[in-house]
């Protein structure tokens, strides 16, 4: 069965279109470890035409770690640990329409999310992913010595509050976190830039101006296309991405037409540096 499976990566850099599998039904641990072990090689994965119930959805997530639940988002009723991804003609905004990872405002922030979209319009709403290992090997060392002393406050209140109010608040409160700037990943060991321009407000060692400065010519350079793929769903694609080492960005250039998805988001560990050795002589 493992056989069957074929991963066709997309980009030198990020994302491999999986074929020969059907998530709707059990898969064995050995099938589970080749999703894992490509997902760490090549950070999203896409597959199509998978038509999960929620029950199906969340056994899928539930195979890579514990779920997570969204801080401020409205809930599916029975099923808290799925976040409705919807846009049509009455919204003025779309989940994700700026460059992010994930909920990287939670103290644990999720390690991947998995979203099945449903409906999509006649043209548009792509999704681009972008690696935040290439982002971080790019940098010079000088640059990448300075980050590694940083630390980056990721606030959830200024983009939650306008999207979602504060009705369904998970904690009774916006989340708020301190993270490493950059982060070690924990199964690759391989170190990713961890700012974002959804949640990542400061750098707490630098002064305001010195912060902002920095936080802008590194979003900016997060956002280059040679970081990127860029995902064209169908109704039920499926992309399973790592939010330790990604970041992604919504498209909505489909207004005033109907995007529809389900995503289950899988929990994660509190974020950590740790430099690599210094080669020895
Ligand atoms: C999200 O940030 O989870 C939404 C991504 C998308 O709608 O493509």
């Amino acid at each position: 069965m493992n056989q069957q499976i074929r991963v066709e990566p997309l980009s030198p850099v990020i994302g491999a279109e999986v074929f020969g599998i059907d998530l709707t039904g059990p898969l064995t641990a050995a099938i589970v470890d080749t999703l894992h072990s490509a997902l760490m090689t090549h950070l999203v994965l896409f597959f199509r035409d998978q038509q999960l119930s929620f029950e199906q959805h969340k056994q899928f997530g539930k195979r890579f770690g514990d779920l997570h639940v969204h801080p401020a988002a409205p809930k599916v009723a029975e099923h808290p640990e799925i976040l409705v991804v919807h846009a049509d003609e009455t919204v003025q905004s779309v989940a994700g329409e700026l460059w992010h990872s994930d909920v990287s405002c939670d103290v644990e922030p999720p390690m991947g999310s998995i979203l099945r979209v449903e409906q999509v319009p006649t043209i548009g709403g792509d999704t681009l992913f972008a690696s935040m290992y290439a982002a971080y090997e790019s940098l010079s060392d000088g640059m990448q010595r300075l980050l590694g002393e940083l630390t980056a406050v990721h606030e959830g209140r200024p983009y939650y509050v306008g999207r979602y109010g504060g009705e369904h608040l998970r904690d009774g409160d916006y989340p708020s976190a301190e993270h490493p700037a950059v982060r070690t990943h924990p199964v690759t060991g391989r170190t990713a830039l961890y700012v974002n321009e959804l949640f990542t407000t400061r750098f707490k060692e630098l002064k305001r101006n010195e912060s902002d400065a920095l936080l802008s010519f590194l979003l900016k350079h997060c956002a280059s296309p040679e970081f990127q793929c860029r995902f064209r769903w169908r109704s039920n694609s499926v992309a399973f991405w790592d939010n330790r080492c990604t970041q992604h960005h919504a498209i909505w250039d489909y207004y005033p037409e109907t995007r529809h998805g389900y995503r289950v988001t899988v929990q994660g560990d509190r974020p950590y540096y740790r430099p690599a050795a210094a080669p020895q002589d």
